[in-house]
């Protein structure tokens, strides 16, 4: 990573890019804009949040922009009433991008399927008439198990119209994590597909739905609700489980949108912390609708004749952000790929810019370097020249990584937005725009309206180029309301570590000129391809296995993934002598993790231990685990650690 120098030093070594004066000329925020926008965001930032929220309609108007008086429990427009889907679909009903494609759909297979705003429109109010028909109603959760299919974001959609609270579980996540987070929501509806397509393969989601059910808590998922995909041979019992077709079938093109209040919950997303369960982030229908339309508008620099490639799946809040709600508020053309995205081969994603002539293509480092590892004859073989905007999220990018991607794929002529933020946040919060000057490496400055800031343990800023904790200081718009059914969990997580200001859990630093770089995580939380992970949620994994007594996980470095995680056991003394050998331990207690998490927590190695160095409290020492492991001196204990 370069060592902290001012614009100019950074220039003569021709490691700053400028941006392009077209890219200036055509941009949504040009640097007169950009510098007022900061200028009212520091004197006035809520009258900065209050003109965001004027560019969307409203059934009602807030009597506040925000209630602080019971923080960190903060309302972004209390007395405000409308409903996301508004914004995001029956408007465009009425004016001109009723005709124009709302999503564009490719199948692993090469299949493929168009929806314009209207033909989106009618589909979601057929599906919110069934919901309705089925029971569900204002503030009932209906739990999402979904791919990446349209039919996933017309479920998005449907739920949030109806006044729903859709809980998505990522289609990766094992059988027991859907069933946790059934019993937790006790979700109404579940809806799901029989299957989906990937790497090749036909994956049987439904044979996955079917144990999650069994010993699923009393009254939840008393419907599911089944969207044919694969046309796979599937168990669908009766009454409990109905084919998504058939029940649209009989239904009205035409629901009426629930009218919400502004702070009503809109969805929940899991997300690992360091707790041994996932929580759930909640995120509402106003504050989040703001920060979505606002960020996709100005840092994307949306115009009509965008396609906008997300590569997230709707599953994560990248996908719901900026690959679902941000490009449909803004009346954007968004695509969706179903698939592998190195299959049938490595030009797959260059394939389908090419072939869909995407403008933006917004994707993780994990997917970079892969796409870097098969080398630039991929992207060189495709058109890539519709491109006018790259971004990246969800880990650190490195700048090695930042000019391949800037030279192969961007051709040299597409600025590069590393926008870092989280499952917590909504929103991009540290960006830069498209008209900035940009850092290899650097995740830019602070978005106008955002207070970021890098402190030391006690909250003191510490000075430039020097690394500390990274913090927003103020509340945002597209912050998250709380975790559901865990007020404590919420403070104690977020905003009890340094009183006052949330806590993000990231070390960053930020240099001379403002542009924050991010060094990982603070907390034992993993990020394994843009996925977060906590240590403790694999160790309980690890736990619930009949040989393991111990179990302690860390992160080590991995070329591709950025990490991945190494776990430390020890036996139960009752299977000792019943073990199998190393490698045969070493793969059953992998499958056995992937079972219990998904195929995301990825376990590269496992070791068997006599014991675990602990605290004299005894809490797991990772950190000495992982400087022995990456062969570092071993950092001395600390008082409350020896
Ligand atoms: C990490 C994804 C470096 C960070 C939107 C954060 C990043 C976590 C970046 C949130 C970035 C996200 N550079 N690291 N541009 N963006 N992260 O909740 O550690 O899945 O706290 O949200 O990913 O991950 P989450």
């Amino acid at each position: 990573m370069p060592t902290p120098a001012t614009l100019d030093a950074l220039l003569v070594e021709e490691r700053v890019f400028r941006p392009a004066p077209a890219t200036v000329i055509e941009a949504n925020v040009k640097p007169a804009d950009l510098a007022e926008a900061y200028r009212l965001a520091e004197a006035d930032p809520l009258a900065f949040w209050e003109k965001a929220a004027l560019e969307l309609e409203w059934h009602r108007k807030w009597d506040a922009v925000l209630d602080a008086s019971n923080a960190p429990f903060h309302r972004w427009f209390p007395g405000a009433r409308g409903n996301i889907v508004h914004n995001a679909l029956d408007r465009h009903v009425h004016i001109w991008t009723k005709n124009k494609l709302a999503l564009i759909w490719e199948g692993e297979a090469g299949d493929c399927r168009k929806f314009t705003y209207f033909e989106l429109y009618r589909e979601v109010n057929r599906l919110a008439c069934a919901l309705r028909a089925l029971g569900v109603s204002r503030g009932d959760r209906v739990c999402l198990y979904l791919p990446p299919i349209p039919e996933t974001v017309v479920a998005m959609l449907a739920a949030a119209k109806v006044g729903a609270v859709h809980v998505f579980v990522f289609a990766g996540y094992s059988a027991k994590f859907l069933r946790e987070r059934l019993s937790d929501s006790r979700a109404k509806v579940l809806v799901t597909a029989d299957g989906f397509y990937r790497g090749g393969r036909c994956i049987n989601l439904k044979a996955v739905v079917d144990e999650a059910l069994d010993g699923v808590a009393g009254d939840a998922a008393e419907t599911v609700v089944v969207v044919r995909r694969t046309g796979a041979d599937i168990d669908m019992r009766e009454p409990r489980d109905l084919y998504y077709h058939d029940l649209l079938r009989q239904e009205s093109p035409e629901a009426a949108t629930e009218i919400m209040e502004a702070g009503d919950p809109l969805f929940w997303l899991p997300t690992s912390g360091t707790t041994g369960r996932p929580k759930s982030i909640v995120h509402g229908h106003g504050g989040y609708m703001v920060g979505a339309h606002h960020t996709f508008r100005t840092v994307f620099d949306i115009k009509p004749t965008d396609i906008h490639f997300c590569t997230a799946d709707p599953g994560w809040i990248t996908g719901h952000t900026y690959g679902v709600f941000g490009p449909l508020l803004t009346g954007a053309s968004v695509f969706l790929y179903e698939g592998h995205p190195l299959y049938p081969q490595a030009d797959r994603l260059p394939s389908i810019i090419e072939r869909y002539g995407a403008t933006i293509f917004y994707t993780t480092p994990t997917l970079i370097r892969m796409l870097m590892r098969y080398g630039p004859q991929y992207p060189k073989k495709r058109d890539l020249s519709t491109l006018r905007l790259l971004g990246s999220v969800g880990e650190t990018l490195s700048p090695e990584a930042w000019m391949w991607f800037y030279k192969h794929i961007g051709r040299s002529n597409c600025p590069v937005l590393d926008t870092w933020w989280q499952t917590e946040t909504g929103m991009a919060m540290l960006s830069p725009m498209p008209i900035s000057v940009l850092k290899p490496g650097s995740v830019g400055k602070a978005l106008p309206g955002v207070a970021a800031a890098v402190v030391d343990g006690q909250g003191h800023s510490v000075p430039p180029g020097q690394g500390g904790f990274l913090v927003l200081k103020t509340p945002w718009p597209g912050m998250l309301t709380g975790l559901a059914g865990d007020e404590a969990g919420y403070k104690e997580a977020y905003w009890d570590k340094i009183p006052g200001v949330y806590f993000a859990g990231d070390v960053a630093r930020r240099d001379e000129d403002g542009y924050f770089w991010i060094q990982g995580r603070a907390d034992d939380v993993l990020n394994i391809a843009g996925h977060r992970l906590g240590t403790a949620e694999i160790e309980a994994a690890l736990c619930a296995h009949r040989f393991v007594a111990e179990a302690a996980v860390i992160g080590v470095p991995d070329k591709i993934k950025g990490e991945v995680a190494k776990a430390f056991v020890v036996a139960d003394p009752a299977w000792v002598s019943a073990l199998p050998d190393a490698d045969a331990l070493a793969s059953q207690l992998r499958e056995h993790v992937r079972r219990e998490l998904g195929p995301i927590a990825v376990i590269r190695a496992v070791e068997l231990r006599q014991s675990l160095p602990r605290t004299r409290s005894g809490k797991i020492l990772r950190r000495v685990l992982k400087a022995e492991e990456l062969g570092e001196p071993v950092p001395p204990l600390s008082g409350e650690e020896a």
